[in-house]
Parts: structure tokens; C-alpha cells; sequence
């Protein structure tokens, strides 16, 4: 019997979450008996999850478990729904480059709890030290990574900072949504790629925290989801996070997105992202540079919704920032299915950089900002944390 995913996590959650959210996840771990098929019960089992989870609709991505971190495995969704228990060094690391588990600062927090795990069991400081490292590196553009590893590093109680870190992600992200809503018109038709929300954050999501709070707002919002080759995080995710949130959403492939701006009455494009520079340049999942510019040439409203933590201010410009280059295989397989020619070369950057001039406004928790970004993005490092 796997262990109840809930039963550590961060402290305010903690307190409130609720018993039948607990009922719920049991549910899932004894859903995946292979009694049903996989195809759909999973799925029907983390939507059920998903809505019985209440305020903000969260699922256990991430937790704190006392000699292990949990995590939620996010390659085996939408079909799957399982948690594992991460406890060395090679496990979080294997997580984190797997994409087990994924997304800027959801891999913040979960490296937050790894590292506080490690202090408690690796006693030799160098030993320790070097396992540290390797967690800060297993993934290079997401600064948000390096970002918790380093806080986690120079706090006197580790595991209070991780607990910390995670707490004010939950935050972060409401105040996001929040601050997003006056961005989306009632109606509006929406255009976003990746997956941005609870299982991206740990939190409520950035960009589809923002999209979620409009429906919950009222606004009821039509979203079209770019699947997000190679490893398909729109599909199998954001996808599913509208789903349960009751957004009405609508898969495309991502080459359908010039042809959905121009016939669909695209409103406003917006995404997340993995490290912002002082300039305004933007990494963010491969596929999110064409977007940009398929938005300037139809006139669209291009947005970036991302924390405080994802702006890297020692980075000038993008060209400042590392882009992760993954496996060929990813490339030439689909769903784990090898597609092309056994000796086919693939070239294979997880992520690219929107220059800073295409983006229209970034939705952070101190609120919306705007052009000149040479000047509005230095100025987020004078600002006293919210949380
Ligand atoms: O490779 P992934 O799935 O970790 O990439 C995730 C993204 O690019 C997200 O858009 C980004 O991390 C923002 S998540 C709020």
C-alpha cells in the first residue's frame, strides 16, 4: 500500500486540507488496479480529485513527507495517476530531468524539499554539498531551480525555507491570477502552449492561474491549447487542468496556431516561463518565440505570467540564458512511440527566447508589467517580497 500523499506538505495547506481531499487521493492510488482501462479512468479519477480538492482545485503535486519527497509522476498523466517518493540524490535529479516532474517553479519547490531531505541524511558536508549541485543543475533554464536551491543552501532551517518556498508559490500565484483578470475580456479567446497551472507551480499556475480566475470570475473564457511537441505538456496537461476547472478548451496542434489567430478571433495570447532577463527576453517552452511572432503579425496581445523568482536580473538580454537541448529520441518518437527512421538526427531545444519587444506585458504577483522593460523589470529588484 503506497503511502497517503497528503499526509505531510506545506503547513497552511495542511491545516486545511480537507478530509474528503484525502478520501480522494486513496481513490486515486487504489484506482490504478488495471481493473479499468487506463485509457479513461485515470483521468476521470485526477478530474475527480481535481474538484474535490476545493478552493483553488489542487492536487497533491508536491510534498514533504519526513524521510521522503512526493511527487506526483506528471509523464504518466493524463492516463496515470501516481506518486512517488524521491529520497536520494539520484532519485530527485532522475525526477527533475525525466520530467517527472516539471515546470519552472514547481521544480523550485520540489528541489527545495530534496535538498532539506538531504541535510537530514547526508551527514558528510562535501558529500552533501556535492549532492546539492546536482540538483541545482539537473535542469539549466529554469532559474527558478537554482533560485530554491540557494535559498534552501543559506537558510539556518532547510526545511522551514522549502516549507516557505512552497507557501509563498501558493501566494505568488493567486496574486498573479488576480492581478491577470483585467487582461481577459469577458469571452475572450485565448491562446496558450505548455502547461502553466497547479502541476507546472505547486501552486494555483501563472498563465493558466490567470486564465482559470477569469472563468471563476465569470468571464468564461475560450481557450485554445497548443499540444506542445515533443512531449505534449499542452495535451496531456493544460488540457486536463481546463478540463477540471470547467474552461472550455480546445486542443490544437501547435501549427494550427497562425491559422486559429487569423480564423479563430484569437483575443490575446499568453504563456509562462522559465527565466525572464533584465531586458525583457523571455525563455519559455520551445514553440513560444513563433507564437510571439505570429501574435505581433495579427495584432494579438502577447502576455507572460510568471513570479518574482523566474526574473533572472543577472542576466542583461537573453543571450544570457542556457537553453536545455533534450534527447533526439524525444524528437523522433510520439507518445513514446519511435516515429521516424531509426537513424533520423534531431535537433531538440526544450525551450527558445521571445525577445522582450514582441511581449506585450508581464502579469507578476506586484502586478502587470509594461514596456520600457529596461527600466519596469531592474525596478521588480527594489520591491519589498509580498509573502
Ligand atoms: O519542460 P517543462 O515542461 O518543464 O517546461 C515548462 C514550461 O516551459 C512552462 O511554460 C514554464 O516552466 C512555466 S510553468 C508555470
Amino acid at each position: 500500500m503506497p503511502p497517503d500523499p497528503t499526509i505531510a506538505g506545506p503547513r497552511r495547506r495542511l491545516r486545511t486540507a480537507p478530509a474528503k481531499l484525502r478520501r480522494g487521493l486513496r481513490c486515486v492510488w487504489g484506482g490504478n488496479d488495471g481493473a479499468v482501462p487506463t485509457a479513461w479512468r485515470p483521468a476521470r479519477l485526477l478530474s475527480h480529485v481535481l474538484h474535490r480538492a476545493g478552493a483553488g482545485g489542487r492536487l497533491t503535486v508536491v510534498a514533504w513527507d519526513g524521510d521522503a519527497v512526493i511527487y506526483l509522476d506528471q509523464r504518466l498523466l493524463p492516463h496515470e495517476t501516481r506518486h512517488e517518493r524521491a529520497r536520494t540524490v539520484d532519485d530527485i535529479v532522475d525526477a527533475i530531468k525525466s520530467l517527472a516532474v516539471r515546470g519552472a517553479p514547481c521544480i523550485g519547490v520540489f528541489a527545495a524539499y530534496g535538498v532539506a531531505l538531504l541535510r537530514r541524511t547526508i551527514a558528510d558536508d562535501a558529500v552533501f554539498a556535492d549532492g546539492a549541485r546536482r540538483v541545482r543543475d539537473a535542469r539549466p533554464t529554469a532559474v527558478n531551480l537554482a533560485w530554491a536551491v540557494d535559498r534552501v543552501l543559506a537558510a539556518g532551517d532547510p526545511l522551514e525555507e522549502a516549507r516557505a518556498i512552497h507557501d509563498e508559490q501558493i501566494a505568488v500565484d493567486a496574486a498573479i491570477a488576480e492581478n491577470g483578470l483585467a487582461l481577459i475580456p469577458k469571452g475572450a479567446r485565448v491562446l496558450t502552449h505548455c502547461n502553466t497551472g497547479s502541476l507546472a507551480t505547486a501552486g494555483g499556475g501563472t498563465a493558466l492561474g490567470v486564465i482559470i480566475g477569469a472563468q471563476r470570475g465569470g468571464k468564461k473564457p475560450r481557450v485554445f491549447v497548443d499540444e506542445t511537441r515533443p512531449l505534449l505538456q499542452g495535451a496531456r496537461l493544460n488540457y486536463l487542468e481546463l478540463r477540471d476547472a470547467g474552461v472550455d478548451a480546445v486542443l490544437i496542434v501547435d501549427s494550427a496556431a497562425a491559422l486559429t489567430m487569423k480564423e479563430q478571433s484569437v483575443d490575446l495570447v499568453i504563456v509562462g516561463a522559465d527565466r525572464i532577463a533584465r531586458n525583457g527576453d523571455t525563455a519559455n517552452k520551445i514553440g513560444t518565440y513563433a507564437l510571439a511572432i505570429l501574435a505581433a503579425h495579427h495584432g494579438v496581445p502577447f502576455y507572460v505570467a510568471a513570479p518574482r523568482s523566474t526574473f533572472d536580473l543577472s542576466a542583461p538580454s537573453g543571450a544570457a540564458i542556457p537553453i536545455e537541448e533534450r534527447a533526439a529520441g524525444e524528437v523522433a518518437s510520439f507518445a513514446n512511440i519511435r516515429v521516424a527512421p531509426d537513424d533520423a538526427a534531431a535537433y531538440n531545444p526544450a525551450f527558445d527566447i521571445t525577445p522582450g519587444h514582441l511581449i506585450t506585458a508581464f502579469v507578476t504577483e506586484f502586478g502587470v508589467i509594461r514596456p520600457p522593460y529596461a527600466e519596469s523589470i531592474p525596478d521588480l529588484e527594489l520591491r519589498p517580497k509580498l509573502f
